[in-house]
């Protein structure tokens, strides 16, 4: 698992042991060849983003899972380089409608080039990640993996229309499903239905186990979001409730202080108010509802690593496991 400066020189050592990495260089390989043959600013663009790195945290379970339910490399490898280009193309768009200007350390596509540029490129990188998902020759997988970016599309478009200053769990989780876990349970279940044959009960326990990650992942990145270091994050910090995102952090901080005028102002619309929010921002990391919402990932990351329990404990497996984990205490 590398991660690399903006200019791809310099890597930095590993961030989980996985003994996929030589698969994950293939993956990468797969992704910068969708440049070609493109014009040279849109190559330009996408050697950037991969130079850029990630924690290629995606095709990294779908490779375990589908090594350990004994899948084919090459087909593997091809879905995990259609996950991670539909995960780029997501966050291209993501930080264009934040406006945020850092990412992976580096800068966005949107604080370099127009906005029109930046849509074209996530455009661009989301009809690469269709065709890549169409060479594993397999319609159904081809058909979940478009139902699966609308369903990210959705959410984010609910998440942009109906859910500022919205303090409300249920709300909450199915924003985290769709923009985050939903990618996250199709990188597991997917390779588990290229690998399994007919094993409809390995399919279902390793979407399980994609799910289960999933959620936690999303609840760390809004943990990070109050109490991570943007030098190690690499993307703008402290900036969830600003936009209005109530996040599990101050969901737990509302329902235990639900009468705080920064609370009531927050539900009430006030979250452009940013003396306030800011304020807001340093109760919550002063009070305990960061350790809840921490205790709540490692519920689902409990969920996920009792999902692996009936396979044989292989590397793959410890691997899983070990991923598992590193989901709750990374720093990035
Ligand atoms: C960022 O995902 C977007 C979220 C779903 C929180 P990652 O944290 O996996 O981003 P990279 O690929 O490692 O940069
Ligand atoms: C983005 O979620 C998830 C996507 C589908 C792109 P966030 O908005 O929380 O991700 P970051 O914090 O910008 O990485
Ligand atoms: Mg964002
Ligand atoms: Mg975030």
């Amino acid at each position: 698992m590398r991660r690399g400066s903006s200019c791809g020189e310099t890597l930095k050592p590993v961030t989980f042991p996985t003994p996929v990495q030589e698969q994950i260089i293939l993956v990468e390989n797969r992704m910068r060849a969708q440049g070609a043959d493109c014009h040279p600013d849109l190559r330009a663009a996408l050697d950037h983003l991969l130079a850029a790195g990630g924690k290629r945290i995606r095709p990294t379970l779908g490779l375990l899972v589908g090594n350990l339910l004994g899948g084919n490399s090459d087909t593997l490898v091809t879905l995990g380089a259609a996950v991670e280009l539909l995960h780029t193309a997501t966050l291209v768009h993501d930080d264009l409608i934040d406006g945020a200007l850092l990412r992976r350390g580096a800068e966005t596509i949107n604080a370099r080039w127009s906005s029109a540029a930046t849509v074209l490129t996530g455009d661009f990188l989301f009809a690469r990640a269709a065709k890549l998902a169409a060479e594993t020759d397999n319609l159904q997988l081809m058909r979940y993996f478009a139902d699966t970016l609308a369903v990210i599309v959705n959410g984010e478009l609910t998440q942009l229309f109906s859910a500022r200053g919205v303090i409300h769990r249920d709300n909450y989780y199915q924003r985290i499903y769709a923009k985050t876990a939903s990618l996250f349970e199709m990188s597991t279940r997917a390779a588990a239905m290229i690998s399994a044959g007919d094993n409809q009960s390995a399919i279902e326990t390793m979407r399980k186990f994609g799910y289960e990650i999933g959620m936690a992942f999303q609840i760390v990145d809004d943990l990070l979001d109050f109490t991570g270091d943007q030098s190690t994050v690499g993307k703008p910090l402290g900036s969830d409730l600003l936009q209005g995102l109530v996040t599990l952090p101050a969901i737990y901080y509302a329902e235990a202080n639900p009468d705080h005028p920064d609370v009531r102002s927050l539900a009430a619309g006030g979250w452009g108010d940013h003396e306030r929010m800011e304020r807001l921002v340093q109760s919550i990391r002063n009070s305990d509802s960061i350790h809840r919402a921490m205790r709540e990932a490692e519920g689902h990351i409990q969920s996920a690593v009792d999902c692996l329990v009936t396979f044989d404990n292989t590397e793959e497996r410890s691997a899983l496991e070990e991923l598992a984990r590193y989901v709750v205490d990374r720093r990035v």
